[in-house]
C-alpha cells in the first residue's frame, strides 16, 4: 500500500520510521517532510490548504491511507475533505478536531459529559474577564481559546500576570479574540495517547512531557523540550481509570453528537489526590512524545492506523517494549521567543552510534550537503534503555557527540522519574 503522511516535524519522522517497518507498505510519501524523512520516504510539495491538490495527489500515486500529522490541516478539514474523495485518513473530522481547536468548547463537553476537569469560564472582552479574576485564588490559568501553537497559555502567580495575559490575548488577537479562565490544578502531568476508531478507543501508550524552555521547568512555555515514555504515573490502575473517567465517556459522548472521533485522542492530565483531571485534549500524535512512544512499540503501526481509518480497531492490548525511551529537544539559540536559522550541524552519524539511540528532524533543511538549523526545535536525541537513568544516559551522550554551538537542549529531560528512581520507588 502507498501510504501520504502530512507534516514535517520530529513527530512525523519519528512516525515514518515506523511506517517504513510495515510489510504492508509499498511507498511512503511526506508532504512536505524534512531531510530527515528524504532518507527513508519520497519527499513531495503540496500546499496543505489545497485540498484538492491533495486528492488529484492521492488519486495519481494509489494513496492507500492518508495520515495527518499536525492539528492545523485537521482544525482546517483535511481530512473529511479526504474522506469525501473516498480516501482513507488517520486523524478526526474538523468538527470532532474541536476537542483541540477550541477549548471553550472542550470545557462545555466535558461539563455535559461529567468528564473531570478544572473549572472555567470564557471571555469574549478584557473586563469581565478581570471582573471574573478578582474572585478566583492564585495561581490562576489564563488561555487562549484557539489554536495557538503552545504559546496561549499563561500560568500566573499574581493577579497582575493574569490581567497582563488577558489584555496580551485580546490585544494579540491570539487564538481567536477569546479566553479561558481556569482553576490551577495540584498534581503531576501526564499524556496519555488512545487510538480511536469513532466508535473504540485503545489505550496506546503514556509519556511526560516537560513544556518549560528551562531546567528544573522554568522559564516560557515551549511546543516541548524532551520527554520520556512510559509515564510512571500512568500504570494500569491509573491508565484503566482514564480511559472509564475521561477517554471512553469522550468518544460516547462525540458519537452521540454525530461527530466521532477518528485518530490519535491526545490526553494532557493532571493526576492529583482526586484522581485524573483533563488538562487539554489534542486530536493527533504529540511532538516529541510520539519520538518516545513509536520506538517502544511493538505492532505494525500502519496496520493499527488502517484499522483506526476504517473504523475496524480490534480490542486488545497492544504491545509495547517496557524499556524506557527518552527524548532530548535540542533547539536553535532563541527558542521560543526568536530561534536564530541558518547555522550548521555536524556529527550526527557520530551521535546515531551510541547504543538504542535514533535521532529525528525536526526543523532542519539541507543546503550544499550541509544541514542546517531551520527552525525552533531542529533535532530530537531518543534513546531505549532498561530504566530512565540509562536512557538518558545515552541521549545525552549521544547529544554531546552532535557539533552545534549554536544550539542548546535541557540537561534534566527525566528528572521527575530519576529523583524517584534514586529513592528507590518504582519506574
Ligand atoms: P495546555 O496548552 O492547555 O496544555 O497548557 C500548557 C501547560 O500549562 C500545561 O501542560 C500545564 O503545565 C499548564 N496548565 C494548563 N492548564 C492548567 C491548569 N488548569 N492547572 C495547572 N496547570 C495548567
Ligand atoms: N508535546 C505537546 C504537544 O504535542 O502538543
Amino acid at each position: 500500500m502507498n501510504v501520504l503522511l502530512i507534516g514535517s516535524g520530529g513527530r512525523e519522522h519519528a512516525i515514518a520510521k515506523s511506517l517504513v517497518q510495515s510489510p504492508l507498505l509499498s511507498t511512503l510519501f511526506v508532504a512536505p517532510g524534512n531531510p530527515g524523512m528524504a532518507e527513508i520516504a519520497q519527499c513531495v510539495v503540496l500546499r496543505l490548504d489545497d485540498f484538492q491538490a491533495i486528492i488529484d495527489f492521492c488519486r495519481v500515486q494509489a494513496i492507500g491511507l492518508v495520515v495527518i500529522g499536525p492539528e492545523a490541516p485537521l482544525v482546517a478539514g483535511l481530512a473529511e475533505a479526504l474522506e469525501r474523495a473516498g480516501l482513507k485518513v488517520f486523524g478526526p473530522s474538523a468538527a470532532a478536531a474541536q476537542l483541540e481547536g477550541s477549548k471553550s468548547f472542550t470545557k462545555q463537553f466535558c461539563i455535559d459529559h461529567h468528564i473531570p476537569t478544572a473549572e472555567a469560564r470564557s471571555f469574549e472582552a478584557a473586563e469581565p474577564a478581570k471582573a471574573y479574576l478578582s474572585t478566583r485564588s492564585l495561581p490562576i490559568v489564563v488561555k487562549a481559546d484557539g489554536l495557538a501553537a503552545g504559546k496561549g497559555v499563561v500560568v500566573a502567580a499574581s493577579r497582575e500576570e493574569a490581567e497582563a495575559a488577558v489584555d496580551q490575548i485580546f490585544a494579540g488577537g491570539i487564538g481567536g479574540g477569546s479566553l479561558l479562565i481556569e482553576d490551577f490544578l495540584e498534581g503531576e502531568e501526564a499524556s496519555f495517547f488512545a487510538l480511536c476508531d469513532g466508535t473504540r478507543a485503545l489505550p496506546f501508550a503514556s509519556a511526560q512531557d516537560h513544556k518549560r524552555v528551562g531546567e528544573g521547568d522554568k522559564g516560557a512555555n515551549t511546543g516541548g523540550m524532551g520527554a520520556y515514555s512510559p509515564a510512571p504515573i500512568m500504570d494500569g490502575t491509573m491508565t484503566e481509570r482514564v480511559m472509564e473517567e475521561i477517554i471512553r465517556p469522550t468518544l460516547k459522548g462525540m458519537a452521540a453528537r454525530g461527530t466521532p472521533f477518528k485518530g490519535m485522542l491526545f490526553a494532557g492530565l493532571m493526576i492529583g489526590a482526586n484522581g485524573p483531571k483533563l488538562i487539554e485534549y489534542n486530536v493527533r500524535f504529540g511532538d516529541p512524545e510520539t519520538q518516545v512512544m513509536l520506538p517502544r512499540l511493538q505492532e505494525d503501526l500502519l496496520a493499527l492506523l488502517l484499522a483506526a481509518a476504517e473504523g475496524n480497531l480490534q480490542e486488545k492490548s497492544l504491545r509495547f517494549s517496557p524499556e524506557t525511551a527518552l527524548t532530548v529537544v535540542l533547539a536553535a539559540r532563541g527558542y521560543p521567543e526568536a530561534p536564530q536559522k541558518g547555522s550548521v550541524i555536524s556529527g550526527l552519524d557520530k551521535a546515531a552510534l551510541v547504543p538504542g539511540v535514533s535521532l529525528t528532524h525536526a526543523g532542519t533543511r539541507r543546503e550544499g550537503g550541509k544541514l542546517l538549523a531551520d527552525g525552533g526545535r531542529v533535532l530530537n536525541v531518543t534513546a531505549l534503555g532498561k530504566d530512565v537513568a540509562e536512557a538518558a544516559a545515552r541521549a545525552y551522550q549521544a547529544v554531546d557527540a552532535i557539533d552545534w554551538p549554536e544550539g542548546f537542549c535541557r540537561r534534566d529531560i527525566g528528572w521527575r522519574a530519576l529523583k524517584n528512581l534514586g529513592a528507590g520507588k518504582k519506574n
